[in-house]
């Protein structure tokens, strides 16, 4: 698409056109709402977001040097607010500011010994890479649950993460990018993905109220709060021992859920587990921290184990696990990504026979992006027309087996 801008190809044109025509409409629509300041001139305003959004995409290398430096990242970014000037590009007409980092901000930490931090008693461990992304989407929904209009509202995120001292403004996301977009778009979605994840559990439930739920790779999430199951539902959170014994002092516990501390590509964590009745299994953000073949295996243990269930979990394209790595950076929790990802949402039915899709979610597609930014609901309502597009974000896989 890059290059057939930068060609003045046809598709080029229908790309731009549909872009002004749809913006344009969501300007007059949201004027007349009284949800953004009217415009003497709604077809330059829609022109100037789309100028807007494509020059990230079309001219970061020359953006990057007008900045002084060579490549477009975050320390470009970051000098994008040198002296406090906080660039707020993609909501530049509406009438509303965000909170920026350091209204999102307030946690104290100390550091006591290396790589190590106290906060309230609690004692951070020493955490691997994959056991850091906890912080990642924990801390999204955290920002999410501070938002006036938050996706998910998950207040307790927000609770857990200030327990354990962790500065959402150290994770790459929510340091210099904070500063150029708004919150909305940085959380988005791991905050709705996790609410479709949510409503599965709900929905299989609702159908078997005697289902085992697997929360698979844990982590600090509250799902089982948000979903609240009857007491006749079996809950169990699996994660590595280390990030169990964190999630036992932060995370309030319940009497009717297990947490089982594990690798989950080791085959016997599920020995002890009922097996004869149904299940629900999710994994949220776990997939690319699975090398292949423990990502197989385990698949393969999980059909063979229960009778019948769904499995739902957010997938990640090769392109969406280079581009993680990309701006996540080394020495982050990007180096404990190892899976290559997935293009074909059919492949896990050839890995593991038994498992059949049956729905893929496409966040371009759910009701949730009214609640987006200007430029975010345009890409969305445009990426919504098309699958391939669609599968490029965020997406969500159900399998039933
Ligand atoms: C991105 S975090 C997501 C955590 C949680 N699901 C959430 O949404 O906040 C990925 C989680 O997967 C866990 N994980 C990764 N590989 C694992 C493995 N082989 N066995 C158990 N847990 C694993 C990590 O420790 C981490 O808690």
């Amino acid at each position: 698409m890059v290059r057939a801008i930068h060609d003045d190809a046809p598709t080029a044109g229908t790309f731009v056109d549909t872009m002004v025509e749809e913006s344009e409409a969501i300007v007059r629509a949201e004027a007349a709402a009284g949800t953004m300041r009217p415009s003497s001139d709604p077809r330059a305003l829609a022109v100037l977001n789309i100028l807007i959004g494509l020059a990230v995409l079309t001219m970061p290398p020359p953006l990057a040097r007008a900045l002084g430096s060579e490549r477009f990242g975050p320390d470009v970014l970051a000098n994008l607010d040198a002296d406090g000037r906080a660039v707020h590009a993609t909501d530049l007409h509406r009438r509303h500011a965000y909170a920026d980092r350091y209204g999102l901000v307030d946690c104290c930490a100390s550091v006591t010994t290396e790589g190590e931090l106290t906060h309230m008693g609690i004692t951070l461990p020493n955490l691997t890479p994959a056991q850091q992304s906890v912080f990642i989407t924990l801390g999204s929904r955290a920002i999410d649950s501070r938002l006036s209009h938050p996706f998910l509202g998950d207040a307790m995120a927000d609770e857990v993460i200030r327990k354990t001292g962790y500065d959402v403004a150290d994770l790459p996301k929510f340091g210099a990018m904070s500063k150029v977009f708004d919150p909305r778009t940085l959380i988005f979605d791991v905050a709705v993905r996790a609410k479709k994840l949510d409503e599965v559990v709900q929905r299989f439930i609702s159908h078997h109220p005697d289902a085992v739920v697997l929360d698979l790779g844990v982590g600090l999430d509250t799902r089982i709060f948000r979903v609240n199951p009857p007491s006749t539902a079996g809950w169990y959170g699996i994660d590595f021992p280390e990030v169990i014994d964190l999630r036992q002092q932060v995370v309030p516990q319940r009497t009717d859920v297990h947490s089982i501390s594990a690798d989950l590509t080791e085959p016997h964590w599920l020995d002890d587990l009922p097996s004869d009745r149904p299940a629900v299994i999710v994994a949220d953000g776990l997939v690319p921290f699975l090398p292949q073949d423990g990502f197989v295996s385990m698949l393969n243990h999980l059909v063979d184990h229960f009778p019948s269930g769904e499995l739902a979990f957010n997938a990640y394209t090769t392109f969406a696990v280079k581009a993680a790595k990309g701006y996540l950076g080394a020495g982050s929790a990007a180096d404990g990504m190892v899976n290559p990802g997935f293009d074909d949402p059919h492949a896990p039915e050839q890995w593991a026979p038994g498992l059949t899709l049956i729905e893929e979610i496409f966040l371009t597609r759910v009701p949730e992006n009214a609640g987006q930014t200007l430029p975010m609901r345009l890409w969305s309502r445009l990426a919504a027309r098309s699958t391939a597009l669609s599968r490029r974000g965020t997406v969500v896989f159900r399998y039933r087996f």
